[in-house]
């Protein structure tokens, strides 16, 4: 137990670490939480127009949840690799270094994926890219990407990582709640567009 809880800590400490807010910042742009939907995350560093920025806070949030599930895995197992998962996410959404107010945990959901389960990543990649190329709009994909994700995790023959992707599936439904209510109201921008 007490290697779970270390596994937590460590995942917890790397998903905290806003990426898009630092490379923003060091990129002489102001606070990122400003700027369209307020969010941390690749989606709202595109609407600086910067895709070069939006890239790299992809590649490392996402990178972020690999990295904790890897070095979990590799030092303590299995079942320390889904506690780190789970530990990273929850540090992305509410980083104690930003009083908890964080993202909404999307690339590091695909990150920790592709590190636990790499189909499962893969095929939610495939779905956020499907969910986002039908509708332009990238809440879209995520919800897209979360909700088949418990099915991917069964169908692939993951099952093992049921409960996490549920627990997972859900946090990310409620991190976008904002998102919804926008999708509802047909004012939820697409990708790249300023307004959120
Ligand atoms: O990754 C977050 C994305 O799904 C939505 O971001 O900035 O449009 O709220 P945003």
């Amino acid at each position: 137990v007490m290697m779970l809880i270390l596994w937590a800590v460590i995942g917890y400490g790397l998903g905290s670490v806003p990426f898009g807010l630092i490379l923003t910042r060091a990129m002489g742009m102001g606070d990122l939480r400003k700027i369209g939907s307020g969010n941390i995350g690749t989606t709202n560093v595109l609407r600086t127009g910067n895709k070069g920025a939006a890239a790299l806070t992809l590649l490392l949030d996402g990178g972020k949840g690999a990295v904790a599930v890897l070095l979990a895995r590799l030092f303590a197992g299995e079942d320390a690799a889904q506690v780190a998962a789970l530990a990273s996410f929850v540090g992305h959404c509410y980083p104690i270094w930003l009083g908890f107010k964080g993202g909404k945990g999307v690339a590091t959901f695909l990150g920790l994926w592709l590190a636990l389960a790499w189909p499962v990543g893969v095929a939610c990649c495939l779905s956020w890219l499907a969910g986002a190329a039908v509708t332009r709009i990238s809440s879209m994909g995520a919800l897209v990407a979360a909700a088949s994700s418990t099915f991917w995790l069964v169908f692939l023959g993951y099952g093992t990582g049921f409960a996490l992707g549920i627990v997972l599936t859900l946090m990310v439904f409620w991190r976008h709640r904002a998102n919804i209510a926008r999708l509802k109201a047909r004012t939820e921008p697409k990708i790249g567009q300023k307004s959120a």
